[in-house]
């Protein structure tokens, strides 16, 4: 019979350790209502030992999604373990997340811990998890280079103390198929007791296999997989759950194996992620890039015109990719505007409309015709939860060849309009070293990218920049038909969460 695989996904908490990415606690809510309008089985929600910002968005997704089981990661440490309990109070479905490593390079070099001794630790966190909530999961940090043997008595230990859900983390992407298969195998018929538990995997992907890994696993009886929307996680990320999910949709058969999700909320739910976390997507990622079904070759075009079928193996509308040539004007009235809103997936009310309907009348005032991509541009910058203390008004550049470039720009800060002036290197340098001495920030620009949203030479620019402040990783953005004032709006973004604090 066709098994069930849960999906656990970790972008609250895994993705949100990848650097640069700082996500509030109204942004995490909104990506966890997402989640749940996907489907996934668990909402790794984050880490609340790490911070007050986690521990706020665990309880409040905690208070909102009650029909998902909501996950938290704990280290194997009494503290940890109680501020979890703590923070998952309001969950209906609490998923206390415990790990301690067990691989002897961790032990010797990172926790100066005997074999014995992480037994002990193990067995300890989880019986006083299990005095928060039923759902204990245990993950075994490093499982992929940890003795095979000690592996299986930690997990007998953490079954006996009771664990419901044994992990088997990949935590370096170490690991190749043909080996994890063999350590789920012995693990499968070494540990007594494993009948009773759910075995996940957690793969990251150092090696660019994660997914298969993961795959992998399914087909030697893990149950669960960790993932997260666009991969993001740890260094080279996580399995990307969109690509898990279509592996399992596409070959169900084969695989013998479905999920819960609601695949036609995958293209949303990226979109959502890649515009809050400012991670952008390749465009040959697969399922999500923005060519995963374009066909270029003379040959391919041919026969997706005889036949879709010939070179497209998912439908792009199965995950929710639009494709309406249904163009707005500033003709169209808020009706429309709405309407297309709902089309495209999008619930948005009060402030949030307006703010995007304004924005709306602005560009079509400027650009004309308003496509898809840049509603969707415009509603994902206007979600974004920043609070306004520095507010852009107004900005002049002069620059050219044989001029050094100057901007001016005014910013209110509390209702009063402050000016700054600077040269620099370019209009973008010499617009952010005038914004630099209208905020008096110490920050350093980390990174910056720029992305057309749509085609043509009016396509809206969307800007995303990481800047650092006091050692803190800190991404903003901005879209404009200008460049200069995406850049623009893009670091005053950036600013306002600094001053946010991220919380
Ligand atoms: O990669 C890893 O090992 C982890 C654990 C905390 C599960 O993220
Ligand atoms: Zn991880």
């Amino acid at each position: 019979m066709s098994k069930k695989i849960y999906v656990f996904d970790t972008t609250l908490r895994d993705g949100e350790q990848a650097p640069g990415i700082h996500l509030n606690v109204k942004e995490k809510v909104k990506i966890a209502e997402q989640l749940s309008r996907l489907n996934v089985d668990v909402i790794e929600a984050g880490f609340p030992i790490s911070s007050k910002s986690d521990f706020k968005a665990v309880k409040e997704i905690s208070k909102r999604i009650k029909d998902k089981s909501i996950a938290v990661l704990a280290r194997a440490i009494a503290k940890d373990v109680d501020i979890a309990g703590e923070s998952l109070k309001d969950a209906s479905q609490p998923v206390i997340h415990t790990f301690m490593s067990s691989s002897d390079i961790h032990l010797k070099s990172q926790f100066k811990k005997s074999r014995e001794e992480v037994l002990e630790i193990a067995k300890e966190a989880v019986k006083r998890s299990r005095k928060y909530t039923d759902i204990v999961e245990f993950s075994a940090m490093d499982a992929t280079r940890s003795d095979w043997d000690f592996l299986c008595r930690l997990f007998e230990v953490v079954i006996k103390s009771g664990a419901k859900v044994l992990n088997i983390p990949d935590t370096v992407g170490y690991a190749i198929p043909s080996e994890f298969a063999n350590l789920i195998d012995y693990i499968f018929e070494n540990v007594s007791g494993i009948e009773n538990v759910i075995v996940s995997v957690h793969c990251h992907d150092d090696l660019g296999l994660a997914v298969a890994n993961s795959i992998m696993a399914i087909e030697h009886g893990a149950r669960q997989v960790e993932c997260s929307v666009n991969g993001i996680g740890e260094r080279a990320g996580n399995a990307s759950l969109e690509e898990v999910a279509m592996i399992i949709d596409t070959r169900k058969k084969d695989l013998d194996a479905y999920t819960g999700l609601n695949i036609s909320e995958i293209m949303k739910t990226s979109s959502l992620v890649k515009s809050l976390t400012g991670y952008i997507v390749a465009p040959n990622k697969a399922i999500i890039g923005k060519n995963a079904f374009m066909h270029e070759a003379g040959i391919h075009q041919d026969g997706m015109l005889k036949d879709r079928a010939t070179y497209e193996i998912i439908k792009p509308e199965s995950i929710g990719v639009t494709s309406s040539k249904l163009v707005l004007g500033k003709h169209s009235g808020r009706h429309a505007f709405v309407k297309r809103l709902k089309e495209l997936g999008f619930n948005l009310e009060g402030e949030n409309l307006e703010k995007a309907f304004d924005r709306f009348k602005g560009l079509a005032e400027k650009k004309g015709a308003i496509n898809d991509n840049d509603i969707k541009a415009i509603v994902e910058n206007e979600i974004r939860d920043v609070s306004g203390y520095f507010k852009l008004k107004y900005y002049q550049i002069l620059s050219g060849t044989n001029v050094t470039s100057t901007a001016t720009i005014g910013i209110e800060i509390d209702g009063k309009l402050h000016q700054g002036v600077s040269y620099g290197d370019g209009p973008v340098d010499a617009s952010f070293k005038a914004i630099d001495s209208i905020t008096k920030m110490k920050v350093k620009l980390v990174d910056y990218s720029i992305e057309a949203v749509s085609e043509g030479k009016d396509a809206i620019g969307s800007v995303k920049i990481i800047i650092s402040a006091d050692g803190m990783d800190v991404m903003g953005s901005g879209i404009s038909t200008d460049v200069i004032e995406a850049s623009i709006k893009a670091y005053i973004d950036a600013m306002n969460r600094v001053m946010q604090g991220c919380a």
